[in-house]
């Protein structure tokens, strides 16, 4: 499932997000890259041990816990600290595939990617270029978003970024490890939680609602892992 989540962060959000940014260092995009995307990845990133990285992190992350579409949909069970990157005069990010595992740098821990996340930080206008493009069975999908709005798509998609001709293209992007783990599984999921929701408000007889959401959570513990 490919899911546009709008205002995942409130315009004063990004512009204190841009404003730490704008302060921050930057190094090559490559660190975090595997070995066949660092051939094609061409942008720049937050060190992930940085003082503003992690401080912009905490705070996507604190949005996200708050966010209901996101919950919904990625039902999250790890999500991988949250990086930053920045793409201008030229830049571009070729196709590829993210790695299926991310170690978290400076801990034990590792993170199954089940999900990419892309947060837009800059808003369309402000540079050309720059479209994330999302290959799935369905065709391609090309993907830009107003500030503050984020994609999700399933990591096993190729994927790619256009080129940055104008401007500079700001971002948070992410990966969560899902409690369930099969795309489809997770997408009836989502789909019978926002059909429950819709129940909810549109009819005051309260039993079909309960055995809905039955039938949610009874579906969630055949498919899920916490
Ligand atoms: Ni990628």
């Amino acid at each position: 499932m490919l899911l546009k989540v709008p205002e995942v962060l409130t315009v004063d959000q990004v512009k204190q997000c841009r404003a730490v940014m704008a302060e921050a260092k930057w190094i090559d995009g490559k660190v975090t890259a595997g070995y066949q995307s660092a051939l094609e990845k061409n942008n720049m990133q937050l060190p992930e041990e940085s003082e503003a990285s992690q401080k912009l992190g905490s705070a996507v992350l604190s949005a996200l816990s708050q966010n209901l579409i996101f919950m919904s949909a990625a039902l999250p069970l790890k999500i991988f600290p949250p990086l930053f990157n920045c793409y201008q005069g030229g830049q571009s990010f070729g196709t590829h595939v993210d790695n299926a595992i991310r170690p978290v740098k400076g801990t034990p821990h590792k993170v199954r990617t089940d999900i990419s996340a892309t947060l837009f930080l800059s808003d369309p206008e402000e540079y050309d270029g720059g479209e994330l493009v999302i290959e799935d069975t369905y065709g391609t999908h090309k993907v830009k978003l107003p500030a503050g709005h984020m994609v999700l798509y399933p990591s096993t998609s190729l994927h790619h970024v256009t080129a940055v001709s104008r401007g500079a293209r700001l971002a948070s992007f992410f990966w969560v490890q899902s409690m369930v783990r099969d795309d489809g599984q997770r997408t009836l999921l989502f789909d019978l939680d926002m059909a429950i929701q819709r129940v909810r408000h549109a009819s005051p007889e309260k039993s079909a609602e309960v055995q809905l959401t039955g039938v949610y959570h009874n579906l969630l513990r055949r498919w899920a892992d916490a």
